[in-house]
């Protein structure tokens, strides 16, 4: 059904000169969940990642479209930013309540005119256009500013094409984040079993349906499970994009396009939700010794790819119906290994936080081996 490009891991793309970076100058785009769970981190980890990687950041801009724009290239008093926001809900806070010499810039500007030197795109997920991180992260690539990103819709929509962008203009793009959150699926299918090849992928590659699935059986009604799964941070700003599993197939899309050599748009993924799911379908599944779980599945088939994301009953001996809560799985059958799973948290504030700072980190370190560029 969709055809695959090639039939290897791609290795990295490096050319050996050295860039290294005195200071990270981030511009962070959105200041929601994700964006603030990053920059409690960074705070918290600053004098750390000083000392243990001579890796010196601070964030310069924030742009959110909510919270309203603040600019200083001395770099923001981080924590009066997470504090003025988290005290209040007032929309344009950061403008009205922040001293710093600009404000109110939109987010091309930013990008463009601040003297960030990375880019953080942490706006909300759009999986049919990938907009507007898409715009963010093209003008991001061509001013020759590295990139990282937990926006999924994307690298879903657009991967082939960003890739190229940040090859061209030697930077950085690094998107650890748009899969299983901080647990680390990217970097460990491209880099730790480089050499494999990948026949087939299956897993749960959804926090917020599998905890609403987990709580279900234990009782809860459905809405208060999402209730819950909103508050905890888990949920997309647009729910549906849980539910209807629009989010997996947006993840099955990542994974095709960027570890498997394939080129696939989510809206191809062969997809239904768990919307019609009842606490009783959970509970009587149980009883017959399986648990329905929301299965992501990818597989070579020839000269074709075919993915899919749909829930199905899971016997209880199979490893994945023992993933509860929040907890994602992927199983990758592999030529060399076999199977090999990575299992962890797959969604999050300081989860998805975390996804950014290893980003950061690796950027960092590649810099210094004189590794310029990295898609
Ligand atoms: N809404 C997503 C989930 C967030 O629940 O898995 C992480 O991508």
């Amino acid at each position: 059904m969709f055809v695959i490009l090639n039939v290897l891991l791609k290795p990295l793309e490096v050319v050996i000169m050295s860039a290294k970076i005195d200071e990270y100058k981030i511009a962070l785009m959105g200041f929601g969940t994700v964006g603030r769970g990053f920059t409690e981190i960074l705070i918290k980890n600053r004098e750390w990642l000083r000392e243990t990687y001579g890796l010196k950041a601070k964030i310069v801009a924030i742009c959110d479209i909510y919270w309203g724009s603040i600019y200083d290239p001395a770099g923001l008093n981080e924590a009066k930013a997470l504090e003025l926001v988290e005290k209040t809900k007032e929309e344009k806070i950061l403008e009205k309540e922040y001293d710093v010499p600009h404000k109110g810039w939109n987010a091309v500007k930013t990008i463009k005119e601040t003297n960030a030197n990375l880019v953080v795109e942490v706006t909300w997920t759009n999986l049919k256009t990938g907009e507007p991180g898409l715009t963010h992260i093209k003008t991001a690539l061509k001013e020759g500013k590295h990139v990282v990103t937990t926006n999924k819709g994307p690298i879903a929509v657009a991967y082939h094409e960003l890739k190229p962008l940040a090859v061209e203009n030697q930077v950085f793009l690094m998107y650890e984040g748009t899969v299983m959150s901080g647990t680390p699926v990217i970097r460990f299918l491209r880099e730790a079993i480089s050499g494999c090849h990948i026949e087939e992928m299956r897993g749960i590659l959804n926090g917020t349906t599998n905890f609403i699935l987990t709580k279900m059986e234990e009782g809860w009604t459905f809405d208060d499970a999402l209730k819950e799964a909103q508050r905890l941070g888990y949920a997309e700003a647009d729910p549906s994009g849980d539910i209807d599993a629009w989010d997996p197939a947006g993840k099955i899309a990542i994974l095709v396009n960027t570890v498997m050599g394939g080129k696939i748009h989510p809206k191809e993924v062969d997809r239904e939700g768990i919307r019609g799911i009842t606490r009783e379908d959970v509970q009587k599944a149980i009883k017959e010794g399986n648990r329905i779980k929301l299965i992501a599945h990818v597989r070579k088939e020839g000269g074709e790819i075919k993915a899919s994301v749909k829930p199905q009953k899971v016997p209880l001996s199979h490893p994945l119906a023992n993933v509860m809560d929040v907890t994602n799985a992927l199983t990758v059958s592999t030529d060399h290994l076999g199977e090999v799973t990575v299992i962890g948290p797959g969604a999050g504030r300081i989860q998805t936080g975390q996804a950014v700072l290893t980003d950061l980190i690796a950027i960092h370190r590649y810099l210094t081996k004189g590794i310029k560029f990295y898609a």
